[in-house]
């Protein structure tokens, strides 16, 4: 949610600040803007819209060697306009921010009291103007920096410059992610994401929470009372090419078809001849454990949903769900016999991250399913599975969640075999194994799909059905469906529709069955048929075609095991949304009022 950049170098200011944003634009897109500062002289542009139009609006102008901030805006306080894009600015002052500041009315309300006019309606504007004010009362902008700090209230990350403070940034991290990268060419880069930096930083400090510092002429200085202690740098490892859209139309579409790819190395060294063995859940105490929580959000809490069958099924473990945003307010009974997982591809969702403090502060072990090393739910949890779904940059999110399902599928055999409970080892092994064959081999319905999605466009809405651990898998494909094709979509128990929802039913209703042929085939087919029976348009994904009671048919192979099957219909699933969104004429991999990673509650 928003992107960050900074540069500090001797290069095309400009052109660094515009690919480092490139690289973050997934994360919002509603505006973006940079400011270039040489010696004592700002320049800045901002645009609303993609990119492409900052680009466009700042063409003519070169920079070689100086300081540079950039931003990109997903919004939150205001509408996506030009005078809400980043950065902001007071007389002669400069700022980026990520995040939200809670307090920004009251501190709003205290500068127009002393004479100054806002232009904007975000949030981030008193920090520029609070900056400045500080700056003539204080006299150093290192003071003036500090005071402004201490008096924001929220989660953020902030870049600064003033024109007061030439050839200095300043850089602060209070709950929001934010890096900075060198390498040997006497570079400095700032990002909220090592996204924006790889390739162009060889090294990388992920700033600890609460921290602040500057870059002053080339030379980074964190003696502040809250000063960033020492800068961890790590080797910043994985390139650009890896992120690009390698041929196909989206990266959505590439990040489907990764998947066979990616489950490979989810499973590499974890899943053995006999049983699964995961270093980091070897390394906790999980004998008094006889409980599991799990909290996420979107994407990641359906893959909770449909873990806590696993758990429940195949470990004998009792397994709670909670979406994290209500988690906190719920006021959870917590005991310390319950571990506490959290699923993320981000790593930086607010609400999650909220709910992992509390647990965090209840005394509850803590372990993280992610996709972001170094992300703030990763730093915060006893232990971490990594997802090893590498960069995901489509906003909807597909081989995050197909490699979240493989590791907590994992758990699940993992606790089953730790609680010696009886389960066929082999089988779920043997089928585990097939995972990214299973995987790739369901590409071959994209064809289909592709001609199937134009009769799916115009109906009053979507029902995806399904039971037991396809019934979070319907909500998946209807949420899937949703945040790119913008049509209205319900994932909803096949079992429940009679409850209610099947008096939407008529011919432009169209249904989606998940129906596999391991799990209450013959009830789904039940529920098929009521809906069939009022004329709704049908579409299965079932292992034969059903031409009796439905209009389209995908075929899916019988694998005689429950996860395979669902790993196909989640490749149908994931194609078939895309394919509508692409038939609308939308954009896939930036569908509107969404953003990749959602740090604000
Ligand atoms: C949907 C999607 C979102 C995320 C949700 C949680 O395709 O991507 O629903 O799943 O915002 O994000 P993470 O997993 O980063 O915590």
């Amino acid at each position: 949610m928003c992107g960050i950049v900074g540069y500090i170098g001797r290069g095309d200011v400009k052109d660094e600040l515009l690919s480092g944003l490139k690289e973050l634009e997934y994360r919002g897109y509603d505006s973006a803007g940079i400011a270039l500062m040489e010696q004592n002289h700002v320049t800045s542009f901002k645009a609303t819209g993609k990119l492409k139009n900052l680009e466009q609006k700042a063409k003519e102008y070169a920079q070689d060697g100086g300081i540079g901030i950039g931003h990109t805006r997903w919004a939150t306080h205001g509408k996506p306009t030009e005078l809400n894009a980043h950065p902001h600015y007071g007389t002669y002052s400069y700022v980026v921010h990520n995040g939200i500041i809670e307090n920004y009315v009251e501190l709003k309300k205290e500068l127009e009291a002393q004479g100054v006019k806002f232009v904007s309606q975000t949030d981030t504007e008193v920090i520029v103007h609070l900056f400045e004010k500080n700056l003539e009362k204080l006299g150093t902008g290192d003071k003036a920096f500090e005071a402004t700090i201490a008096a924001l209230e929220g989660a953020y990350a902030v870049l600064l410059l003033s024109k007061d403070v030439p050839e200095t940034v300043y850089f602060a991290r209070f709950g929001s992610p934010l890096m900075l990268g060198r390498n040997g060419k006497q570079e400095i880069f700032f990002a909220s994401s090592d996204a924006a930096i790889l390739g162009k930083a060889t090294e990388v400090a992920y700033l600890e929470e609460n921290c602040i510092g500057k870059v002053e002429n080339g030379t980074i200085i964190t003696d502040f009372e809250k000063g960033c202690s020492d800068l961890e740098y790590k080797a910043l490892r994985g390139d650009k090419v890896s992120a690009q859209k390698g041929g196909f139309r989206f990266f959505m579409e590439k990040e489907i078809y990764e998947q066979g790819d990616v489950l490979s190395d989810t499973l590499m060294g974890r899943v053995f001849e006999n049983r699964v063995h995961i270093d980091e859940l070897e390394d906790m105490d999980l004998e008094g454990i006889s409980a599991i929580t799990i909290c996420a959000c979107g994407t990641s809490y359906h893959a909770a949903l449909s873990s806590s069958y696993l758990f429940e099924h195949v470990a004998k473990i009792k397994t709670d769900v909670v979406i994290a945003s209500e988690f906190r307010y719920k006021e959870p009974i917590l005991t310390p016999d319950t571990l506490f997982v959290v699923i993320s591809q981000s790593g930086e969702t607010a609400d999650t991250l909220e709910a992992l403090k509390m647990a965090k502060n209840a005394g509850l072990q803590t372990l993280a399913v992610c996709n972001v090393d170094n992300s703030s739910i990763v730093r915060l949890c006893d232990s971490t599975i990594l997802t090893r779904a590498g960069i995901e940059k489509g906003v909807a999110s597909t081989k995050a969640f197909a490699t979240q399902m493989a590791v907590l599928w994992m758990c699940a055999l993992f606790f089953a075999r730790k609680n010696g409970v009886a389960c066929d080892m082999d089988a779920e092994l043997k089928a585990l194994r097939h995972l990214p064959k299973v995987t790739a081999e369901a590409l071959r319905h994209h064809e289909k799909i592709k001609r199937l999605s134009k009769r799916y466009l115009h109906g009053h809405g979507f029902f995806f059905i399904g039971r037991d651990l396809f019934y979070p898998l319907a909500m998946e494909g209807a949420l899937k469906l949703k945040e790119i094709s913008y049509l209205h979509a319900e994932g909803y128990p096949a079992g429940e529709m009679k409850h209610g929802p099947i008096a939407l039913a008529d011919s432009e209703l169209f249904t989606v069955a998940l129906m596999p042929k391991s799990q209450l085939y013959e009830k789904m087919k039940s529920n098929v048929e009521e809906l069939s029976a009022r004329d709704a348009t049908i579409l299965t994904i079932a292992p034969e075609i059903l031409d009796n009671i439905a209009d389209d048919f995908l075929v899916i192979d019988e694998h005689g095991h429950v996860m395979s099957e669902y790993f196909e219909m989640m490749v149908v699933l994931q194609l078939l949304s895309m394919e509508v969104a692409i038939r609308l004429g939308n954009d896939v991999d930036m569908p509107r009022n969404l953003a990749k990673s959602v740090t604000v509650e």
